[in-house]
């Protein structure tokens, strides 16, 4: 667990509790009013019902200006955020023509492929006068261009693996695959924060699906064994497969995957690993080639590798890498790639360029640790989240960065180690901005955590060279 100062996680629950109580007494009279301006609902029961419904009336809606700020630009190192404003206490948001030019910290952009590449960018306009936007077919109609097999080569080489199948969409990737990989009599055992794509998977296959602690191979090894003892709900016959499936970099947390132990006991108890590499390919290991390639892993260990193509590749869509028998086997029977039109061509040859000019490099969070904020995630990782706690310095927070020209993402964990489910600002690190300009960024963060008091740890002095990122950056 982390340890917070003792007044932060008080001021933290008594902050969420205050907004809560509020919340559920301006509801108790709403129920009153919409009484008396019902006109009839017609036996119908509300379509929005529930504490989501609840959290966002009472408690987004309120701070909706922190949250999906329209961007004018591409997501480069420096983006155009247009500006808003509103008459009603912030619950519609009307557009200006006002632009602030902002540092990106936002995006997940991590090696600047999106933003105008002089390699890649040619490249793609020549795909896109050659083809088209849209194949306007699925793969197995008129949909597989010879971009989609070289793309698929170049994948399954980048990654290490025999074969590779490529997807329109990062999410349906996983979405659509696992069901086709595992259903009833199998069992599923997840990250308990493993992405919603992963999740809505997991269920939409069948199988029985379990939890285990976040990152934890111990708890991992005791979920195992305690299921192959058990095997099937009611029937107890052994299990027909079973399935690990786990995240290279955890997207929120910005932490590495224990993936050698986790290899280690799924050899050890016959269970399939499925690796989601969405945050880790290309933007770890000596030449990006992700969380095998910097922790020492055999891709041949893992059996289903997934990635995405939204973050280090600048560009969209998914994929999934494995033995030739595997890819053939998924090209026979996934619907997103018999059903689904195939990944747009530009966007294809987005990711085949990209690779071909891909350079690992490191991206470090220890400078805002020694500033003195909480900062989670791994050392090598291109995501750091930084801890607010209180939800009522998430607005002041957000809004100081916004005013000082720097876009940053707020978010809330589920991670159970955050006390009181605690709210953090994430920043993605992009390859992309100038030199000092990443630095500049991280000093006006750590001016505004001074202002609004996240700083929960003594600060270490700054140094000379900090102050001139500062100064480039104004
Ligand atoms: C771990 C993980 N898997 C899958 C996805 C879905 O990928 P995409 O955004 O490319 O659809 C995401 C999205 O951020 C993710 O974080």
């Amino acid at each position: 667990m982390i340890a917070i100062p003792y007044l932060t996680a008080l001021t933290t629950y008594f902050s969420y509790g205050l907004l809560f109580a509020f919340g559920q007494l301006r509801d108790f009279f709403r129920k009153f009013t919409d009484w008396f301006s019902s006109n009839n609902l017609q036996g119908y029961a509300p379509i929005c019902l529930g504490l989501e419904d609840f959290y966002i009336r009472r408690l987004y809606l309120r701070i909706q200006d922190c949250f999906g700020r329209p961007i004018s630009s591409a997501p480069d190192a420096w983006f155009d955020v247009v500006e808003r404003f509103s008459n009603d206490n912030n619950k519609t948001l009307k557009r200006t023509t006002k632009i602030s030019r902002c540092l990106n910290l936002g995006s997940y952009n991590y090696l600047g492929f999106a933003a105008s590449d002089e390699y890649c960018t040619p490249r793609v306009i020549d795909s896109l006068k050659r083809y088209s936007p849209s194949t306007c077919s699925s793969r197995v109609d008129g949909g597989t261009m010879a971009l989609h097999a070289e793309l698929e080569k170049c994948v399954a080489n980048f990654v290490g693996k025999p074969a590779a199948i490529v997807f329109g969409m990062g999410y349906v990737t996983n979405s659509s695959i696992i069901p086709v990989l595992m259903g009833k009599g199998g069992l599923i055992i997840s990250d308990s924060l493993n992405h919603n794509s992963i999740i809505n998977g997991a269920r939409g296959s069948g199988a029985t699906i379990r939890v285990f602690q976040y990152n934890t191979p111990a708890h991992l090894e005791e979920v195992l064994r305690e299921q192959i003892a058990e095997g099937q709900p009611r029937t107890h016959r052994p299990w027909k497969k079973i399935m690990v499936i786990v995240e290279g970099i955890y997207s929120m947390e910005g932490e590495l995957c224990k993936l050698p132990e986790i290899i280690a006991i799924c050899k050890k108890y016959k269970a399939y690993t499925y690796l989601d590499e969405a945050h880790s390919i290309g933007a770890v290991g000596k030449t990006g080639r992700g969380v095998c390639e910097l922790l020492g892993v055999d891709t041949a260990d893992v059996d289903v590798m997934m990635g995405t193509f939204t973050k280090s590749f600048g560009s969209c869509g998914g994929y999934i890498a494995g033995s030739k028998e595997l890819i053939q086997y998924l090209k026979y029977t996934c619907p997103a790639h018999l059903y689904a039109p195939s990944i747009s061509p530009p966007a294809a040859q987005q990711i085949i360029s990209s690779i071909k000019v891909i350079l690992g490099e490191d991206g470090t969070n220890r400078e805002l640790q020694k500033m003195g904020f909480e900062v989670l995630g791994d050392n090598d990782s291109p995501i750091m989240p930084i801890m607010v706690y209180n939800p009522a310095k998430i607005p002041a927070f957000s809004r100081e960065c916004l005013k000082q020209n720097v876009a940053v993402v707020m978010g809330f964990s589920s991670n159970p180690a955050i006390v009181g489910k605690g709210t953090y600002m994430h920043i993605c690190i992009s390859y992309q901005g100038r030199p000092g300009e990443g630095l500049g960024g991280k000093l006006v963060i750590s001016r505004v955590g001074d202002l609004v008091g996240i700083k929960y740890f003594p600060a270490e002095p700054i140094k000379q060279e900090q102050d001139e990122s500062l100064k480039k950056l104004h």
